[in-house]
């Protein structure tokens, strides 16, 4: 007779995109990867009864509920997974730390620098008793972008004098696409640069553990009003975000440190649909990714005899790249949705190991601070602004 697993309860808010990858993630986490809990799928949070039934049955959760104060106050409850806007982040988490729930919470991880603070607050406060907290940067967990770190900190770009980063997508280009909460500013945030800039800027420092250090930054609204798919579609809505985000950036400590960088989000980068682009250049060597690719890493090795060097394609598919071991033989290739598998592993492991997961709430802060001094400096005629810790 073996001993039963130790369960954990999860209760997820939010049942719509991102409540339909953390459920992949969930359920396919323990049977690929040995786990020292099981997750259990207990209960769905929405806010539309009817719908939220029918993801109950689609994602395979055992209950459901429209208020998410129910899940925090059920002591059946071990995890809080935060998969609804940005708006609800602060509220939820806050509560949910404060009431003992470990809390994976989706990125960005608030809608402000002070909401941000009072998360990083609380998630310090429940770390002294246990608890734990993750922001949910997914790509931190693409193998190909975990191996371009090994790479990194082994030193094989040498001194990284480049960083650059464009997260590009082109759905909002048609000015007939409706208005959501994306583009609302009380509910959202902020638009591109909130919302993918956020992965750019999370990427580049999960690479070289180096911090952003000041920031140039230029934004803009192409299209100002739209129909709307909240309330009434006959009626035009103002856009109160941005389109789309370009700043500079200087970067200090860790491996990047003196390096310059470059970051871009769009969502009107015509004829990119989710093209998440990376390069670093370095003394020794460049690295290039890019999503629309994502088994892929392109290594410039510059320590060959130069008639030698060129750009190599590495298929980052093997058991000895990172989380590979417990997928498929060599060679056969991952998908996006594997991202959140690999999430949830490492937040479980967290948990079983009584460790702090990272990207942390200090993490998702961080990048909130740099997300707000590009609108600070867009807002200034692109003047440089520090960012003093
Ligand atoms: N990691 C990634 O790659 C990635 C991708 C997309 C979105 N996101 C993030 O995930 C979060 C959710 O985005 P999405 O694309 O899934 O949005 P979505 O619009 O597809 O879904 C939002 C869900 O939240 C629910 N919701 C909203 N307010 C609620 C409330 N008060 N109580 C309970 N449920 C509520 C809605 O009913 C809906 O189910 C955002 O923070 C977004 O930035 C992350």
């Amino acid at each position: 007779v073996t001993e039963r697993k130790r369960e954990l309860r999860i209760a997820m808010i939010g049942y719509q995109f991102m409540g339909a990858a953390h459920s992949q993630g969930w359920r396919v986490a323990p049977r690929f990867f040995r786990l020292g809990a099981e997750p259990v799928l207990e209960t769905i949070v929405g806010r539309d009864a009817q719908k939220l039934e029918y993801a109950r049955e689609m994602l395979g959760w055992r209950t459901a509920t429209t208020d998410w104060r129910e899940v925090v106050d059920d002591p059946a409850i071990d995890v809080i997974d935060i998969a609804s806007p940005g708006w609800t982040h602060a509220e939820i988490a806050i509560a949910a730390l404060n009431a003992g729930k470990h809390v994976i919470c989706e990125k960005p991880l608030a809608n402000s620098v002070e909401e941000a603070e009072r998360m990083v607050e609380a998630a310090a406060a429940a770390s002294e008793r246990g608890v734990r907290s993750m922001v949910a940067f997914n790509y931190r967990r693409v193998p190909a972008i975990a191996l371009a770190r090994e790479m990194i900190q082994q030193g094989r770009l040498g001194s990284i004098r480049q960083v650059r980063a464009l997260y590009l997508q082109d759905w909002l280009s048609d000015p007939g696409t409706l208005l959501s909460w994306r583009l609302d500013r009380n509910l959202a945030g902020a638009g591109a640069l909130g919302d993918i800039g956020a992965h750019a800027i999370d990427t580049i420092r999960f690479l070289t553990s180096s911090e952003i250090a000041s920031v140039t930054g230029t934004t803009r609204t192409f299209v100002h009003r739209r129909r709307s798919s909240l309330g009434d579609r006959s009626e035009l809505r103002d856009v109160t975000v941005d389109d789309a985000a370009w700043f500079t950036a200087t970067l200090a400590d860790g491996l990047a440190d003196g390096a310059i960088g470059s970051f871009e989000a769009t969502r009107f980068s015509t004829g990119r649909k989710n093209s998440f682009q990376l390069e670093l250049s370095g003394s020794d060597g460049a690295l290039m990714f890019d999503l629309e690719r994502l088994n892929e890493l392109s290594f410039f090795d510059a320590t060959l005899p130069e008639g030698m060097q060129g750009f190599s394609k590495i298929l980052a598919t093997h058991e000895t790249h990172p989380y590979m071991a417990n997928w498929w033989p060599n060679g056969n290739a991952l998908g996006w949705e594997h991202t959140f598998v690999h999430e949830m592993k490492d937040f479980i492991e967290a948990i079983v190991n009584e460790s702090d997961p990272s990207p942390s709430f200090q993490d998702g802060l961080a990048t909130q601070r740099v997300i707000d001094a590009v609108e600070l400096s867009a807002s200034n005629e692109s003047r440089r602004i520090s960012l003093s810790s």
